[in-house]
Parts: structure tokens; C-alpha cells; sequence
């Protein structure tokens, strides 16, 4: 290992999964809200194009420098524009899966489409409810891919039991069911993310939660007033920091206003199970949503653990990540009932295990997860294939920082889809 370490404070852009939702659920309103923060990613920008595209004007707040601070005009969910053009969505999952919920109900037909790595990700398990709600769905291409068509309509309620633990299938659902008649139910098996529960919460969406992970809403009659929101900084961009510092010895890293909804801790959770001196400070609550400054300081080699299936969707975009602190671990690392990462932007459990494998690291693939049976060194002198996911190839630039030899990531444009400053943010941190 390279004797570098990371040392000193950094504040990640704001958070991509709160930004869709902040940018979407503007539809809901009609007038101008304000977005404090909105994540620099190019899923949210293709979120707002699309938006753009539907009749809303998103563009920098008159009152600020900064291009992460926008103001959004809404005509209301009545008065949306029908597309003339496809709906083009990159490589956002999110955009797509949340536009299709919440445009269903609309009484106009819409094409969505996306590059060629959301083209082979699965959109059936969503449009078939969105079907049985009366929409109707062509595929314009492959059977349960996009591109497809959405034909809106009068939608009546549904009581849907998601298959998997996806928050943007239950957030698309519930936003049909804001467009149906009668209740529409969303229960989903496990914790997910809930951001779409506190900004409903914040924008006052009428919902019901019954237990844990059961949620209703009913029609929404009217378009609700503006907003002003401030979004926190992104745990799972600042998971890259919290990994490379707990692999480097004597770093220690101040990240500030971080989000650490319950729903996405589990990086936290399994890092301080490792070994790693972790702790929140400054715990606040900013528009419904946990916030704290994140402190990490070097402890150590890191223990293994294990990550299995019950509350994987609680950290499912920071597994490729915290496998790269499993390869460094004393003992076995291992993660399982993760089949859910063979479809986020690339198959991202045999592109860790492939990329790991070559690096030097002891590992064994699962049809649902792997095995990394730890060691004090990563060998590295490797290529690391990205796949084009923006995930995979941070992973492998802090691969590169931990290994013997140097490791060289293929891409690196792709790091744009989530976290442009990325590069820049690792090298005001790193120390020599
Ligand atoms: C997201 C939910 C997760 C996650 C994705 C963002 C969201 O997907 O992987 O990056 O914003 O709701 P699933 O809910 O489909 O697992």
C-alpha cells in the first residue's frame, strides 16, 4: 500500500435520490419552489429535462450563485404539456421508473426511453401494475424494457405487494395512486429509503402508513402550493470518502451535512461493525430528512462481516464499495441475497467480482452476492472495467489509492451520472 492517507473536511453534493423526488414531486404544486442544493449529477439533470420537456421551467434561482440552487415553475399536474418529443431519461433509473408512475395518470401518452444501459434493465414488475391500474403500456422495442409508451388514463386504485424491496417502485406506484380513483396500497418487503414519505410529509401529501412498510394514499384533488427545500449532501457519495479513509492509515475526514435517513444507513452500520471509528455529530433534522457530519478516522485493518438479504436495500448502491473495504478486511467478507445489484446500472456483483479477482483479492461468486476471504494487501497492477456505472469506477479509483500497484479504471466520464467533482473532492482530501 501507497502511504497516502485523506485528511480534512469536504461537503458531497447534494443527495440524487432526494433531488429526483424534489425536482418530480414539483409537478405536484403549481407555482415556483426553490431548491437548495440540488445534486449535480447528470440523472437529476436528465430528470429535469424530461420535466422540462413537460411543460415546467427549471432553471438557476434569481437570488443565488450557485447552479445547484434552482427554481422550478410548476403549471400543476393539471396543466402539464403533452411531450411532443420521447421522454429521454439517460441512464436514471429513478427518472424513468418515477416519471412512468407519475405521468399513468395523465390523459396523454408519453415515450420513455434511456441509454443503453437502462434499456436492459427490467420495467415490467412496474409497469404491470401500472397497467392493472389502467394505464396501457406498449413496448416499443423488447417485451418489459424500454423504450415503451405509456397511454394515461383514468386510473382506478390497486393494493400491490412489491415483489423486492424497491423504493422507486413504491414511489412510483404511490405517485399513480395520487392520480386514481379510490385507495391505491404499496406494501414492500423490508426497509427501503424513505425519502417519498417525509417529502410528502414536507409538501403535505395526504398518506397513511400502516405498519412499517404498508403505505395508502388517495387522489389528489387539487395541486398543493410551492415549496422551499434544502437538500443534504449524498451518503452514498460520501460512502467513497468513508471507505478510502478507513482503509488509509492515519486519515481522518470531516464529512459535513450528509443525509443518513434510516433507510440508507446501512454503509454506516456495517463500516462501525468493521472496526471503523465512526461517529455523527452535529445531528439536525433539514425538511423532514436526518442530517449529520460525518467524522472517520483510520482504526486499523477493518474486521469481516457479513451483509445478507434482510436489510440489504438499506445500502444496495454501496455494496460495490464496502467490497472493496471486504477485500482489505481480516477474515471473510461476504455479501449474499443481493441479486438486486445484477440490474442497477451495470450487473454490479460479477463487476466487483471480476474487477476484485483481478486486482489479487480471494474471491468466490454466489448467484446472489460473493465471498472475499480478506487480506492485509491488495495487489492491484490491474486493469478495472467500470461497465459504464458510475459506481464501479469510483470503486476502482479508491481501489487504485489502497493497492500495491497502480489499479487503471477504464472510464471515468461516467463518474458524471452521479458525482462530477468526484475526482477533484479525492484530491483536496488526499494526502501524500
Ligand atoms: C433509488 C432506489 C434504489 C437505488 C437507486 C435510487 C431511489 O433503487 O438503487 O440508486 O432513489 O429510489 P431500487 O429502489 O430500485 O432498489
Amino acid at each position: 500500500m501507497k502511504s497516502l492517507r485523506l485528511l480534512g473536511e469536504l461537503k458531497v453534493p447534494g443527495d440524487k435520490s432526494i433531488s429526483h423526488r424534489a425536482l418530480i414531486f414539483s409537478v405536484l404544486t403549481k407555482g415556483t419552489s426553490l431548491i437548495s442544493g440540488l445534486s449535480p449529477a447528470e440523472d437529476c439533470a436528465s430528470t429535469a429535462r424530461c420535466l422540462r420537456t413537460l411543460g415546467l421551467t427549471i432553471e438557476q434561482a434569481t437570488n443565488s450563485k450557485s447552479s445547484q440552487d434552482i427554481q422550478v415553475l410548476s403549471p400543476g399536474f393539471t396543466d402539464l404539456q403533452a411531450p411532443a418529443t420521447t421522454l429521454f431519461a439517460g441512464n436514471s433509473g429513478t427518472t424513468i421508473r418515477l416519471l412512468a408512475g407519475l405521468l399513468a395518470g395523465q390523459p396523454f401518452s408519453v415515450t420513455l426511453d434511456g441509454d443503453p444501459s437502462l434499456r436492459s434493465r427490467p420495467m415490467s414488475r412496474l409497469l404491470e401494475p401500472l397497467s392493472s391500474m389502467g394505464a396501457e403500456i406498449e413496448y416499443l422495442s423488447q417485451q418489459g424494457y424500454a423504450p415503451f409508451k405509456v397511454v394515461g388514463g383514468v386510473l382506478h386504485g390497486i393494493t400491490f405487494h412489491c415483489p423486492v424491496p424497491s423504493a422507486q417502485m413504491q414511489t412510483a406506484l404511490l405517485l399513480a395512486g395520487l392520480f386514481a380513483e379510490g385507495k391505491t396500497t404499496v406494501e414492500v418487503p423490508g426497509q427501503v429509503r424513505d425519502h417519498t414519505l417525509r417529502l410528502f410529509e414536507y409538501l403535505g401529501v395526504p398518506y397513511h402508513l400502516n405498519g412499517n412498510n404498508t403505505v395508502t394514499v388517495t387522489q389528489l384533488t387539487h395541486p398543493l402550493p410551492s415549496f422551499n427545500i434544502t437538500i443534504p449532501g449524498d451518503l452514498s457519495s460520501a460512502a467513497f470518502f468513508l471507505v478510502a479513509a478507513s482503509l488509509l492509515p492515519q486519515s481522518k475526514v470531516l464529512l459535513q451535512n450528509v443525509g443518513v435517513n434510516p433507510g440508507r444507513c446501512l454503509v454506516l452500520d456495517i463500516l462501525k461493525k468493521m472496526g471503523a471509528n465512526l461517529t455523527l455529530e452535529n445531528v439536525k433534522e433539514i425538511a423532514g430528512e436526518p442530517v449529520a457530519d460525518i467524522a472517520i478516522s483510520w482504526a486499523g485493518q477493518l474486521v469481516g462481516t457479513t451483509i445478507d438479504g434482510a436489510n440489504i436495500a438499506t445500502g444496495i448502491d454501496e455494496i460495490p464499495i464496502l467490497s472493496l473495504a471486504g477485500a482489505l478486511c481480516k477474515g471473510v467478507f461476504s455479501v449474499r441475497g443481493a441479486s438486486e445489484l445484477k440490474i442497477k446500472e451495470s450487473n454490479r456483483l460479477t463487476a466487483m467480482v471480476s474487477n476484485l479477482r483481478l486486482a489479487g483479492a480471494k474471491i468466490r461468486e454466489y448467484p446472489d452476492g460473493f465471498e472475499i476471504e480478506g487480506s492485509p494487501k491488495l495487489p492491484g497492477g490491474s486493469p478495472w472495467l467500470s461497465f459504464s456505472d458510475h459506481r464501479i469506477a469510483m470503486t476502482g479509483l479508491i481501489a487504485n489509492l489502497v493497492s500495491d500497484q497502480p489499479i487503471d479504471v477504464d472510464n471515468k466520464a461516467c463518474i458524471n451520472i452521479s458525482y462530477p467533482l468526484f475526482q477533484q473532492h479525492l484530491e483536496t482530501l488526499l494526502h501524500g
